[in-house]
C-alpha cells in the first residue's frame, strides 16, 4: 500500500468567508524557537517558518498555532511576554510576521497565535512602571501587590506555592510583594483593573487586523481572582472546591465576562476570529469556555493523560463528544504538546512503579521516566512509535479538531537525557529533584540527517539534539513508503476528503481491546489496542498505521477503510 498521496487531494485555499473552518481543523503547533532557524543564531525564527511553508502545505494541515514569538527573556519559553504587540528581535520583525501570514494564507493555512493573559513578564513596560511607582499607585494596580505579614512585612502575604514550585509571592525593594502563579518572572495581572482589560482588547485587535485567524488562550481559567482579605492559607485554598465557580483563583464564573467581551471583538471580523481555551478545569465546567458566547472551543486534554488502552480511549471520546454537544462547539483532540512528554515515548514505557513525588498523571505522561534519568532499557522505542502511529490515526478520524505538535509527524521521541546544565525550563530550576521540566519535547527539529544541527540552522541549536535525531529527520523520511511522515501526510490529505458531519457511530467488534467506529459517508476506523491480530470489516483499505498481515489487523495498529456500498 502506498502512503504517498501528495498529489491526491485538492488544495483548500482561504476563501475568507468560511466561518466554520476551525470545527474540524488539523492544527499544527509550532514552537517557534525550535522549528527552523534561518539566521543561524541557534533560535528558530519567522523566516525559518516562511522557508518551511511548502513543508507545512505538503503536510496537509489546516492551520498553524504559534507558541509565543513575542519579545521575552525566555524565563518560561516565551510564556513570559515583554510586549504583546511585537515580535522578539531574535525571532523576526512585524514585517516578517506579515510575510509569514501571507505565505501561509496563500497555501490555505490559517494562523492561530498564543495569547498569555494571566501574567506578563517582569520586563513588561507596565511591570517596570509598577516597580518604579509607590505602593497603591495606579501603576501597581495593574498587577497584584500586597504588603507582607510578620515583623516588617518580611513574610509573604500567604504561604501559597507557585505552579512551578517555590513561593507564589516575590518581594520588591520597597518591601511589598507581588503574586505570580508561575515563575517570579511572570507577575500576574490584576484583571479587576479596566486598563488591563482594555489593553488585551487592543492586543486581540492588533493581531486580528494583521490577518491572524484565531487565538490560543493560555491558562484561560486563572484570570479573575478574589483576593479580598483575609487571604486563605494554602491548605484553606486547597480545601475550597474548584467545581462551583467560586474558588478564589481558579475557574471563577466571572472570567466568562471577559471572554464575552472578547467574543464581541472576534465577531466584529469576517470571518469571526476563533479562540481555543487552555483551561484545566473540572469536566462539567469546560463547555462554558467552549460556548459560542465565549472563546468558542476548549482543549480536551483527557486523551493525552491515558495509557494506550481501548476502554480508556473510548471513555474519553464518548465523554468529550458529549461535552462538545453541550457547548455547541466541536471537540478537540491532543496527544502531544510543548508541555508533555511526547506520545511516542509515553506509549513505549512500561507502567512505572510508584515513585515518591510523582502523581498518577505524571507517571502516565512519562515525567517520572524523565526524572529517573530516562533509562534507555525502560523505553521500547519501536513499540512506542507503533502505538503512537495507531493512536494518531485514531485521533485524526474523530469528529472535531486535532491539535498536532511539531515533530510528532516524524514520530519523534522525547529527548530524555538533556544534561542539567543545558536545561531551560523553569520547572526544572524551581523544583529541584522533583521535575526535570519540559525541554525534552522542545528540542529543535531535525530536517536533515547530517550537519551540526540536522538542518535546523547553520551552526547551533539552543537545546542539544541527540545523534538518533538523524534517523527521524524529514530528509530520512520524505518519500519513504511507510515512514511516519508519509503516514501523516497521507492521513491529513485523506482526512480532508473524508471529513463529514461531526458524528460517529461505534461498531461492535466483539473484543475489548479493539475499537471501531463509522463516520457518515462510510469512513470506518478500526484500532487494535491489543497484541493479537483482529479481523477487519469489509471495505477498501485507505490507510494503515502499520502493514496489515494476511488481511488482518495486527496489534497496535489502526486502519481506515471505505465501507463497500451495498
Ligand atoms: C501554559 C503553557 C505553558 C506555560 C504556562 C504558563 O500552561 O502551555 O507552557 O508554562 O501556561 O504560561
Amino acid at each position: 500500500m502506498s502512503t504517498d498521496t501528495r498529489a491526491a487531494a485538492p488544495e483548500v485555499r482561504i476563501s475568507g468567508i468560511d466561518p466554520h473552518w476551525w470545527r474540524q481543523a488539523a492544527v499544527y503547533q509550532i514552537y517557534p524557537r525550535s522549528f527552523a532557524d534561518a539566521d543561524g543564531n541557534g533560535i528558530g525564527d519567522l523566516q525559518g517558518i516562511i522557508t518551511r511553508v511548502p513543508y507545512l502545505a505538503q503536510l496537509g494541515i489546516d492551520a498553524v498555532w504559534l507558541s509565543p514569538f513575542y519579545p521575552s527573556a525566555l524565563a518560561d519559553g516565551g510564556y513570559d511576554v515583554d510586549d504583546y504587540r511585537d515580535v522578539d528581535p531574535k525571532i523576526g520583525t512585524l514585517e516578517e510576521f506579515d510575510q509569514m501570514v501571507a505565505a501561509l494564507h496563500a497555501e490555505g493555512i490559517r494562523v492561530v497565535v498564543d495569547i498569555v493573559p494571566n501574567h506578563s513578564s517582569d520586563r513588561h513596560e507596565w511591570f517596570r512602571q509598577a516597580l518604579a511607582a509607590e505602593p497603591s499607585s495606579p501603576e501597581r494596580e495593574r498587577y497584584i501587590f500586597r504588603d507582607g505579614t510578620g515583623p516588617e512585612g518580611a513574610e509573604p502575604p500567604t504561604d501559597w506555592t507557585s505552579i512551578f514550585g517555590g513561593p507564589a509571592w516575590t518581594r520588591v525593594p520597597d518591601g511589598q510583594w507581588y503574586l505570580h502563579l508561575f515563575a517570579p518572572e511572570q507577575p500576574d495581572f490584576n484583571w479587576a483593573n479596566p486598563e488591563v482589560r482594555a489593553d488585551f482588547l487592543k492586543t486581540l485587535r492588533f493581531w486580528s487586523d494583521r490577518g491572524v485567524d484565531g487565538f490560543r488562550i493560555d491558562v484561560a481559567h486563572a484570570l479573575t481572582k478574589d483576593l479580598t482579605d483575609p487571604l486563605p492559607s494554602e491548605a484553606e485554598l486547597d480545601a475550597i472546591p474548584r467545581d462551583a465557580g467560586q474558588h478564589p483563583i481558579w475557574d471563577r464564573d466571572e472570567v466568562h465576562e471577559i471572554y464575552a467581551e472578547w467574543r464581541r471583538v472576534f465577531d466584529s471580523y469576517d470571518p469571526p476570529r476563533t479562540a481555543v481555551a487552555e483551561a484545566w478545569v473540572e469536566r462539567h465546567r469546560r463547555p462554558r469556555y467552549a460556548s459560542a458566547e465565549g472563546l468558542g472551543q476548549a482543549f480536551e486534554f483527557d486523551l493525552l493523560t491515558q495509557e494506550f488502552d481501548a476502554a480508556a480511549f473510548k471513555d474519553v471520546v464518548v465523554d468529550s463528544l458529549s461535552l462538545a454537544a453541550e457547548s455547541g462547539s466541536s471537540s478537540t483532540w491532543v496527544l502531544s504538546n510543548h508541555d508533555v512528554v511526547r506520545h511516542a515515548t509515553r506509549y513505549g514505557l512500561p507502567p512505572l512503579p510508584e515513585t515518591v513525588g510523582t502523581t498518577e498523571q505524571d507517571r502516565k505522561q512519562g515525567a517520572a521516566w524523565v526524572l529517573a534519568g530516562a533509562p534507555e532499557d525502560q523505553l521500547d522505542r519501536e513499540k512506542g512509535q507503533r502505538r503512537a502511529r495507531a493512536a494518531t490515526l485514531f485521533e485524526l478520524a474523530l469528529p472535531g479538531s486535532a491539535y498536532l505538535y511539531q515533530g510528532e509527524e516524524l514520530g519523534l521521541h522525547e529527548v530524555g537525557d538533556i544534561p542539567d546544565e543545558a536545561r531551560q525550563d523553569p520547572t526544572f530550576f524551581r523544583s529541584p529533584g522533583v521535575d526535570k521540566g519540559r525541554d525534552g519535547c522542545r528540542v529543535p527539529l531535525p530536517w536533515s540527517s547530517t550537519g551540526p544541527t540536522f538542518g535546523f540552522g547553520s551552526s547551533s541549536a539552543h537545546l542539544p539534539q541527540p545523534q538518533w535525531f538523524a534517523d527521524y529527520a524529514v530528509e530520512a523520511q520524505e518519500g519513504v513508503d511507510g515512514s511516519t511522515l508519509e503516514m501523516y501526510r497521507a492521513a491529513l490529505h485523506l482526512r480532508r476528503e473524508l471529513q463529514t458531519d461531526e458524528t460517529l457511530e461505534w461498531i461492535e467488534t466483539g473484543r475489548d481491546d479493539v475499537l471501531a467506529f463509522r463516520r457518515p459517508g462510510g469512513w470506518v476506523t478500526v484500532t487494535n489496542f491489543g497484541e493479537d491480530d483482529a479481523a477487519l470489516p469489509s471495505g477498501e483499505v485507505l490507510l494503515a498505521s502499520s502493514p496489515l498481515v494476511g488481511g488482518r489487523l495486527p496489534g497496535a495498529t489502526t486502519v481506515w477503510l471505505r465501507e463497500s456500498q451495498s
